[in-house]
């Protein structure tokens, strides 16, 4: 039988570490036939993966892979999100079916035009809007389907991003500005309202905003760091909760926990390493003075078809992980995603129950609690089949929880309670 080709277009972090790998290692049917990025070291990786990949079909931009014609079956889209747009509708073109990983696009028009563009190909389309496939959110979606805490009423939900994951990817890092990637709550929060509409199960209508990038700015900068740039240079760095010195090297890298944190840094990843690339990176960089403008803090309030509603907190003033809370007319459901533990209150006979907890862990668990590799699975079996219901997260309910996401922060910018046109 032939094998399933695919080609990968940005073959960075997701593109391979987190896709790529899943093909390399769960699925021998699948075969990777090309591979595009300007970084030579990604597609020297992508060799290593797939050893079979012809020389001609390792190219430094995604042009050179579409130009060829239809090379293979599908095409995984994961640049950063400035290209998404583009590189999706070139490939609905030549007839690739697709997955894209989220945002769909910076723009709510650029989003429209994906979903025009693949609908008119006719293409098996998933966002890569992983939360949903994961066992946990699954399990919950099941719970609540079967009507265990009757109708849903109200929920919230909170993305609790930890103090360090925020500084280094919100402040001093790649998505700390609005003008270059995108706004926070479509970078970071679309997978929390795509999963407030997998859960709920309606459409949202309304949609009301408010937060703000209140921390870290330089007027914020406690008068003891005077007028240093860097952690290295700075006298009040001992007391800084948000010095580099600290969360990089005296929390992570000394303690033998490098991790995804330290290892974007430098190879050297020892003491002196990490702090040496501390010194020039723009990681380094005092947490008061970068580059941000995008929001440190947020709140959504939502209200969907039939009255239901939601609210959604994000915040960078945290220690991390998911929660939610889900009301219903005959009970109450508390899970937390990252302490693996679902809850619920039956009214009637006022008895807590609890999900087992194997039920909420992936067979093969690795990245997103399962969600990335319960995503492939999914979608290769899709491929496998042509059977589209596989996908969770396909064009319409994915553009849906975008326009809901654009529809917020236009609600966050104007002070406006926005009612949402689909
Ligand atoms: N689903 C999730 O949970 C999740 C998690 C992290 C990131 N993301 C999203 O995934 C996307 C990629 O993120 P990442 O962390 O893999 O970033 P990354 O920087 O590791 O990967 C992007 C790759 O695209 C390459 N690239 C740039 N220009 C290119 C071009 N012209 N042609 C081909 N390749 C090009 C870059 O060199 C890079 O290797 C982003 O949109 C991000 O928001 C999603």
């Amino acid at each position: 039988m032939s094998r399933i080709r695919v080609i990968i277009l940005g073959a960075g972090g997701r593109g391979l570490n987190a896709y790529g790998e899943y093909l390399a290692k769960f699925a021998p049917d699948f075969e990777v036939v090309g591979a595009a990025d300007p970084l030579p070291a990604r597609l020297e990786y992508a060799k290593r993966l797939f050893p079979d990949i012809p020389s001609n079909r390792l190219v430094s931009d995604w042009r050179q892979l579409l130009d060829c014609g239809k090379i293979a079956d599908a095409a995984i889209i994961t640049t950063m999100e400035p290209l998404h747009a583009p590189i999706a509708i070139a490939a609905a073109g030549v007839g690739y079916h697709i997955l894209l990983e989220k945002p769909m696009a910076p723009t709510e028009q650029a989003c429209r035009d994906i979903v025009t563009a693949v609908k008119k190909a006719r293409v098996i389309f998933a966002v890569c809007h992983v939360l949903r496939y994961t066992p946990f959110y699954r399990a919950i979606h099941e719970l609540l389907a079967e009507g265990r805490i009757g109708q849903i009423v109200h929920v919230q939900h909170f993305e609790d991003v930890a103090y360090w994951h925020h500084t280094h990817s919100f402040v001093r890092g790649y998505n700390n500005n609005g003008d270059k990637t995108s706004f926070m709550l479509l970078s970071k929060s679309c997978h929390d309202i795509d999963i407030l509409r997998y859960l709920i199960g309606r459409r949202c209508q309304r949609v009301q905003s408010f937060g703000s990038l209140m921390h870290f700015r330089r007027e914020s900068k406690p008068r003891e760091a005077g007028e240093a740039k860097r952690c290295h240079d700075c006298a009040y760095e001992p007391r800084c909760p948000y010095s580099t010195l600290k969360m990089y090297v005296r929390d992570r890298i000394a303690t033998g926990n490098g991790g995804w944190m330290t290892g974007g840094l430098t190879k050297d990843q020892t003491v002196a390493g990490v702090t040496e690339a501390l010194r020039t990176s723009p990681i380094g960089r005092c947490v008061y003075e970068c580059d941000n403008n995008v929001v440190d803090h947020q709140i959504v309030n939502l209200e969907y078809d039939g009255g239901v509603t939601a609210g959604f907190t994000m915040s960078g003033f945290t220690e991390g992980g998911r929660r939610t809370i889900v009301q219903g007319t005959e009970g109450i459901l508390r899970a937390e995603l990252d302490g693996g533990r679902v809850r619920w209150l039956d009214f009637l006979t006022d008895t807590w129950h609890e999900v087992e907890a194997s039920k909420l862990r992936g067979v093969i668990e690795e990245g997103h609690g399962g969600g990335d590799y319960g995503l492939m699975a999914e979608w290769t079996q899709a491929l496998r089949t042509g059977d589209g219901s596989h996908i969770i997260t396909g064009p319409d309910e994915s553009l849906e929880t975008h326009i809901t996401t654009f529809a917020a922060e236009r609600s966050r910018l104007n002070g406006t309670v926005e009612t949402i046109a689909y």
